[in-house]
Order: structure tokens, then sequence, then C-alpha cells
């Protein structure tokens, strides 16, 4: 779906997440994205009606990846997120799963994010069946990444470890979700705006293999919310 703005669309992608796990049961885990773009909405979703509506206390919060640095650093998707709604909807602390980045290793970091993923699945195997997320939000850069996925990079062809460590060439050192894990999700939601991402989406739509976002297979529907900046 395309919306006029980023504010617009980034209601459509409120409305549609509200919808999805209102018609859940029992834990239900959600895996947000980095970046800028999902900050229009989390900040609209700390916000009535969906503060209100959302089953929180069903929630349990995950992220696609996270860059190496302490949670209080401006680059911590943790720290966005935490800012923008996990704070505002006092979200309990046994229901966010950040990265772990402090003293660990970036391999101990993917190990013990593993860990806490499959604690909450019940198993270490991934049945296409039974999705480990029941929402995926996902971002995309301009050369076509996505989580930490980025071009060229080891991570995309692991398909045993359910998180790594990846360190792409002019960016700090990150943990990101492999494809196996990103794709056991029953909805899964790109969200992209601005015009700068205009020609990148044009190839992952049509399938560009050489980008990471195209290679995403995922067990269940994958929605893309687009703003018109992006689309045209
Ligand atoms: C991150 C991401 C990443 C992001 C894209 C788009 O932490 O960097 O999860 O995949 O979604 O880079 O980033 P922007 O929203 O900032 O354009």
């Amino acid at each position: 779906m395309t919306a006029p703005t980023a504010t617009a669309l980034a209601k459509e992608v409120a409305d549609w997440m509200l919808e999805i796990l209102r018609g859940t049961s029992g834990p239900v885990a959600v895996c947000l994205s980095g970046g800028s773009t999902p900050k229009l909405l989390y900040e609209l979703l700390a916000q009535s009606p969906y503060q209100g509506l959302m089953p929180w206390d069903r929630m349990h919060v995950f992220w696609g990846d996270e860059r190496f640095v302490p949670p209080d650093d401006a680059r911590s998707n943790y720290r966005m997120t935490y800012t923008a709604l996990l704070g505002p909807v006092a979200m309990p602390a046994s229901h966010t799963h950040p990265v772990q980045t402090e003293d660990v290793t970036p391999e101990q970091a993917a190990q013990l994010y593993q860990a806490a993923l499959q604690k909450f699945y019940g198993a270490a195997t991934l049945d296409p069946a039974r999705p480990l997320f029941e929402i995926v939000l996902l971002g995309l850069g301009t050369n076509g990444h996505t989580a930490s996925l980025f071009p060229g990079t080891p991570a995309l062809e692991e398909r045993s470890a359910w998180a790594v460590a990846t360190t792409p060439e002019g960016e700090p050192t990150r943990i990101t979700l492999t494809y196996p894990t990103l794709e056991s999700a029953a909805h899964v939601a790109f969200i992209v705006t601005g015009a700068e991402k205009r020609d990148v989406l044009v190839k992952v739509r049509a399938g560009d293999l050489a980008l990471p976002a195209a290679r995403l297979h995922p067990s269940g529907e994958v929605r893309w919310f687009l703003d018109q900046a992006a689309e045209r």
C-alpha cells in the first residue's frame, strides 16, 4: 500500500499491526526494525488509541538487528525504540529482549540473542508450521540491505545460526537475525519512505538477488508499506 506521507503511512502500519495482534491470543513475538523510518510508527503506537488497544501485556519485543554499541548510544536501535515506544507504554522489561551489547563480544551477543529467541520459541529448531514471529517489521537501506543483512557479507549465507555478528564495510559491527529467523514470520512488513529509496525499491521489488532484501522469503505474508515519495 502507498500512503501520501510518512505520517499517514505510520497510521496504516499501526492499524495493520493492531488488527493482526488483536486476532491472536497468548504470548506473541513482534520483531521491530531499527534505523530512522519506524520512529514515527513507534511514537504513534505509544499514543491513543493504539496505546490503549494494543495487547502490550502479551507482546514480546525483539529486534531484527542491533548496532554493537551501548544501549544509551545514539545509534542504538533499542534506545530509539525505548524512547519512542517501550518507555511511554511501560512495556515490562521481561517482555523486552534487546541484544546485549555490553560485557560480551559480538559473537557472544549473537549467541545470547539466539538463546533468548529459542527460549521464547520453546525449541532450538524452527518449524515452518509454527512461525517464531507474528509480525516482523523491516526497513530497506539504499544499498538493498534489510535488518543488518548487507550485500556481499557472510551473514547472507548463514542457515543454521538464528543470529550472527556482522561487520559490513564502513559500518559499526552489528548483530542481525539471519534469513531463516526473519522468514519464520506470519506477517512481514517492509516500511519504506523517502525519495532516496526509490531506485533500490524498484530493484528489490523486481527481485534483483544481489540485494539482500530481495532474497527474503518469509513463510507468511509480505506487505510493502510505502510513502508516495518512495513509490514514484
Ligand atoms: C538498522 C536497520 C536497517 C534499516 C535500514 C533503513 O538498524 O539500520 O534495521 O536495516 O532498517 O538501514 O534505515 P533508515 O530507516 O534509517 O533509512
